[in-house]
């Protein structure tokens, strides 16, 4: 299987009108085939034919004789180029003193280029290898490799090329063939043998191993040739003869090879493939109206529909191309080099993803301002254009929300309120894909009786349905789903005629207890609901837009049903504020459901004051609140799921009488991801929030060990201008800011404060209340405070702490802990400059990681094979991908 390879934006082959066949296949298995290339002789340029096998598993590009197998194939741009392994590996018994091999290209119009940076790298041990040009036997380089002993040679740092086991010739001409002359030098260790690749100039870091091994072309990036026309020596000549210029599309241009002859492409502000008759098309307008036929749908598990398409024609703008590219276990869908997308979401207007590589610009390339893309999420929301609903509606060539029954909406990015332009989605009552004509169906709503209930005839219409209520007489039989003969009529009817008057009197009445107390259950309900400010939380649910999508108003029905009853089975937690039980709903979301304690009108207000705040928040790193029910007597608040329990607990729990292990890049994670949030509740909505309870037991974790800030029960919202509010004093023992405690003046450093505390917990993992050698119970931020001065950071920290963090990393953290503890709120930081100190931080360790441990990119994964909560979120680390970072250098994205 070959590595990812760059990710190239597939041209118009399909529609190669003039110079090739129709029926030109466009692509052999993933591989883009975009012409002057072609499979068989109709459909390419004379030098230019490809064959592809192909079958259900694998498919193998080839071209020329001898036969080169294609990785891929670039025809856009000024970049005319392809891939393939250059790569051998050959016997050199020890006792022949010469030796020689080569290498020859696909054909005359393929070259590795002189100006694209590559280099040959020769492993082998006692060789000197002379680098010739086959076809004018010139001398292009030479470079000799000595070895030491086995012991010397595994100690050797990995990626230095230097002549010690691997030595390379930088290839600064256009080299059609070469002949590598090989020769045997005395000095030191022989090896019989000698591998010779050619590959981007810093694509490759040698290693020992390699050396016995030979290099593993799944494992290395491909080496690139250029490719040029040569029917002409370059573009001056090639205009003359109108007849055989290939750069045929208007908009097209010309450009001299570095190879000799020319290349094609699209003038600036055109994408496309110039060389096909109309092959260059404005940038804006680079896409399909409308699928063509058989569009390729899925890339290993992740489905993929229009408007989005992996391949031309199948995709509706430029920006919504992705490139199925084989993965190390099953193909993955690529949107640059470094993000792999895992699901597309219509409905939502989000794509899932996945970060390859620990740094740089994940979009590289592709359009930013048509995807809001944040650092740490895994989600991006996009759109299809970048104008208004307003004024894409105006112009009718463009509007891309072309089923019936669909219409527009604007598309905001959350964190920084950008317009980021439009998408579509079908309107409520249809469903399918609003992208394509026809796409959005009515839903028949009457099918899914758990989502619309219908206790009665139920009648579907074109984006609705109507619920009739049972005629009299009969009633609704909720396994039948449909209404039938009453049977307490049946009931009444059999006492008449039975003619026994008990039994008829007794049948009556019970029929009235029970109408009686339903009605009364009814009744009280009602009452809860507006004891319990429904009216207003419906307001208040319904004025925002954007809360209305996602808080939604349960039914105390739905959440007995979720809750089996509110069974003791299901209590997952209980806190100052009440019960949290764990419930399914019939959807299948499984969700926490809390349930305050006290009914008292402060409690509800607090409780209406959650809603309040955090139906307006929407944070990757806060609790997400799906709604609330206020039917019963106490409120109920339904929220996400987390799983994984409190920091609290993952800080001072223990499993197996030891703790769990704690890595201090985990620790600068949970910090940093707390900070966000925090910082994120101070001023991303249009009111600031204080949480006023922050601690480690309202830190959730979910299954990744992402964090979540829960409990906002005390939270305050105050306006941004106002910069603080006196109110009653609350808060946890052991996080309280003294200055609070004292002035009864909230502000946001009262969270800071609190936050510092839990910095100290993770620096020192101790409990924010302790005994200390006294067997005095102690505020542990006191305690700290006063240890700093006192003794060696190492010594204060957690042991786990000091024995793999470096001293300049922990005096970091405790620094930043210090100063959030400050008693006076002026001298301490803002939730913004934490979070910043935090990246800073991260970035130390980053280095210094890499500083002492230049193995590390190569193992991947866990370092000494300890249990460890790490987050895996990607394949960072791997060498697949370190590679491809490196073969950057050489290849970009066209635009
Ligand atoms: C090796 O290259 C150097 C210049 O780079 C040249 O002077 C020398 O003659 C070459 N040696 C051989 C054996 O080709
Ligand atoms: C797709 O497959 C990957 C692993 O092959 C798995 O982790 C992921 O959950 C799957 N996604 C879906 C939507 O099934
Ligand atoms: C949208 O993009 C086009 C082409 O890139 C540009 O000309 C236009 O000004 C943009 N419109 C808006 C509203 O940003
Ligand atoms: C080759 O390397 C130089 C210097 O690193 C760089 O400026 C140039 O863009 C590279 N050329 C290509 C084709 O990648």
């Amino acid at each position: 299987m070959a590595g990812l390879l760059p990710l190239v934006v597939p041209l118009l082959a399909a529609t190669a009108v003039a110079t090739a066949e129709r029926s030109c296949p466009t692509h052999c298995g993933m591989i883009d085939i975009p012409y002057p290339f072609g499979v068989g002789p109709a459909c390419s340029l004379p030098g230019f034919n490809l064959t592809c096998d192909s079958n259900k598993y694998s498919s193998h590009l080839r071209l020329g004789s001898p036969n080169v197998t294609v990785d891929f194939i670039s025809a856009s741009g000024s970049i005319a180029s392809l891939a393939a392994h250059v790569l051998q590996s050959v016997n050199m018994p020890a006792g022949a003193g010469a030796y020689s091999a080569s290498w020859e290209g696909p054909g005359r119009s393929f070259a590795i280029s002189g100006s694209s940076n590559m280099s040959l790298f020769v492993l082998g041990c006692g060789v000197m290898a002379a680098l010739l040009d086959r076809d004018t036997g010139a001398a292009v380089g030479n470079c000799s490799v000595v070895c030491a002993g086995e012991q010397v040679m595994e100690r050797l740092p990995d990626g230095l090329c230097t002549g010690v086991g691997c030595c390379s010739v930088d290839v600064r001409v256009p080299l059609r063939a070469f002949t590598l002359n090989l020769s045997r030098t005395v000095e030191g260790i022989v090896r019989d043998r000698v591998t010779f690749l050619v590959i981007c100039r810093d694509g490759y870091k040698f290693r020992t191993n390699d050396l016995a091994q030979g290099v593993d072309p799944n494992e290395v990036a491909p080496a690139l040739l250029d490719w040029a026309i040569l029917a002409r020596a370059d573009c001056a000549r090639a205009v003359e003869n109108r007849a055989s210029y290939a750069c045929v599309s208007n908009h097209s241009e010309c450009q001299d090879s570095p190879i000799g002859g020319y290349v094609c492409h699209c003038s600036e502000g055109y994408s496309g493939n110039a060389y096909i008759v109309d092959g260059c098309v404005p940038n804006q307008y680079y896409g399909s109206n409308q699928p063509k036929a058989n569009c390729p749908t899925r890339c290993g598990n992740v489905s993929i529909p229009f408007p989005f398409g992996m391949q031309l024609g199948c995709f509706a703008r430029i920006h919504l191309y992705l490139a199925c590219s084989p993965g190390p276990i099953s193909p993955i869908l690529q949107m640059t080099e470094h993000l792999v997308v895992t699901d597309i979401s219509l409905d939502q207007g989000i794509l899932r993803i996945q970060k390859l590589s620990g740094s740089g610009d994940f979009l590289d390339g592709r359009d930013s301002t048509l995807y809001a893309l944040s650092g740490e999420s895994s989600l991006v929301e996009w759109a299809v254009d970048n104008s208004t609903c307003g004024e894409a509606m105006a112009n009718k060539y463009g509007y891309m929300c072309v089923s019936s029954h669909s219409e527009c909406i604007d598309v905001m990015d959350d964190r920084t309120s950008r317009h980021l332009g439009y998408r579509c989605r079908c309107s409520s009552g249809f469903e399918g894909n609003p992208y394509i004509e026809d796409g959005c169906t009515d839903v028949d709503e009457c099918l899914q009786p758990d989502k619309y209930i219908c206790h009665g005839i139920c009648q579907n219409s074109l984006g609705s349905f109507s619920c009739t209520a049972c005629r009299h007489g009969t009633e609704f039989d909720a396994a039948a789903r449909k209404c039938k003969a009453s049977s307490t009529i049946l009931g009444i009817t059999l006492g008449i005629s039975t003619g026994g008057g008990l039994l008829f009197l007794a049948a009556i009445a019970s029929i009235a207890s029970r109408r009686w107390k339903k009605g009364v259950q009814k009744r009280l309900r009602r009452r809860h609901f507006h004891k319990n400010k429904g009216i207003l939380l419906e307001q208040l649910i319904s004025s925002d837009q954007n809360a209305s999508d996602s808080t939604k108003i349960f039914s105390l029905d739905e959440l007995e049903k979720a809750t089996n009853n509110f069974d003791q089975s299901r209590v997952v937690g209980r806190g100052g504020h009440g019960t949290v039980y764990k419930g399914i709903l019939t959807d299948q979301r499984v969700v926490a459901v809390k349930r305050s304690k006290l009914v008292e009108d402060v409690e509800i207000d607090q409780f209406i004051n959650e809603v309040a705040v955090l139906s307006q928040i929407n944070h990757r790193n806060v609790v997400k609140l799906h709604g609330c029910c206020l039917e019963s007597e106490v409120p109920l608040l339904v929220y996400e799921f987390i799983s994984n329990g409190t920091l609290h607990d993952l800080l001072h729990g223990q499993r197996n009488g030891s703790l769990l292990p704690l890595s201090w890049e985990e620790r600068l994670r949970i910090a940093t991801e707390i900070a966000g949030a925090l910082t994120y509740l101070r001023s991303a909505a249009s009111m600031s929030i204080l949480h006023r309870d922050v601690k480690s037991m309202n830190v959730l974790l979910n299954d990744n060990y992402t964090t979540k800030v829960s409990d906002f029960g005390a939270s305050r919202l105050i306006p941004i201008d106002q910069t603080h509010l006196v109110t009653a004093v609350q808060g946890t023992f052991g996080y309280l800011d003294p200055e609070y405690y004292h002035t009864g003046k909230l502000t946001d450093k009262s969270d800071v404060y609190s936050y510092g505390v839990i910095l100290v917990e993770l620096l020192m993992r101790k409990k924010p209340i302790i005994e200390d050698e006294n067997g005095e119970k102690q505020n542990l931020a006191n305690y700290f405070l006063w240890l700093i001065g006192e003794r060696p950071l190492k010594e204060i920290v957690d042991d786990q702490v000091s024995v793999e963090t470096s001293n300049e990393e922990i005096m970091g953290f405790a620094r930043l802990a210090q100063d959030c503890l400050k008693l006076r709120r002026e001298g301490r930081p803002t939730m913004k400059d934490v979070e910043v100190r935090l990246q800073l931080l991260k970035g130390l360790t980053a280095t210094l990681k890499k500083d002492v441990d230049p193995r590390a990119p190569r193992e991947g994964g866990m370092k000494d094979g300890r249990e460890s909560v790490v987050a895996v979120t990607s394949h960072d680390g791997t060498r697949r991908f370190s590679i491809e970072q490196e073969f950057e250098c050489s290849m970009h994205l066209p635009r």
